[in-house]
């Protein structure tokens, strides 16, 4: 169909030597995008939100007095032991269902209205940058001593820890 041709006429790259991976080359990596969201699980950049409550409220039988500062304890949510399976792994195929993540406990960017404006720049570059230091600097190290697989994976590992 028109469609599918257009998906398949879709650049992977830019042009020029020194080309970096499009968008859509990047919206294709699935698993990137898994080990990703993994990091930030374990090491979210803001290990806490914070609002202030603008007028008294009761929430699920809990009374917040105006001016009361909540804290949203992300780092602890993203390591809860009631909501992953074996939270301190890293295991990015285990997260793969994301409909199944309940979107109040996993919060890297925050929720709301207020959350992270730079989310989707933020992870275009990210991705960007682990796609360059795979391709510059370990892919051509696995290439020069063939046989050292286990070194390279030990490299790649090294990045995440
Ligand atoms: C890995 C990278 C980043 C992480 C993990 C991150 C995380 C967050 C978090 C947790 C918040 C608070 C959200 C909330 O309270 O609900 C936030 C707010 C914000 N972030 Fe980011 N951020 C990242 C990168 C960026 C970048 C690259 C930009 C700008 C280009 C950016 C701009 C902002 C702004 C402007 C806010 C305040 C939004 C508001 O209060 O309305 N962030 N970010």
């Amino acid at each position: 169909s028109h469609f599918c041709s257009y998906e398949e006429e879709k650049p992977l790259r830019g042009s020029g030597k020194d080309a970096l991976p499009t968008y859509d080359a990047l919206a294709q990596m699935e698993y990137l995008d898994m080990v990703l969201n993994e990091s930030l699980r374990l090491y979210p950049a803001a290990g806490r939100l914070e609002r202030m409550c603008k007028k008294d409220v009761e929430i699920s039988g809990v009374f917040i007095p105006k001016r009361t500062l909540v804290i949203v304890p992300t780092f602890s949510l993203h390591r809860d032991l009631d909501l992953w399976p074996e939270p301190e792994e890293f295991r990015p195929e285990s997260k793969k269902n994301e409909d199944s993540i309940n979107p109040y406990t996993y919060m890297p960017f925050g929720t709301g209205p207020r959350n992270c404006l730079g989310m989707r720049f933020a992870i275009m570059n990210m991705k960007l940058a682990l796609v360059r230091v795979l391709e510059e600097l370990l892919l051509p190290t696995l290439q020069r001593n063939t046989g050292q697989r286990e070194n390279f994976l030990h490299s790649v590992l090294l990045m995440f820890f």
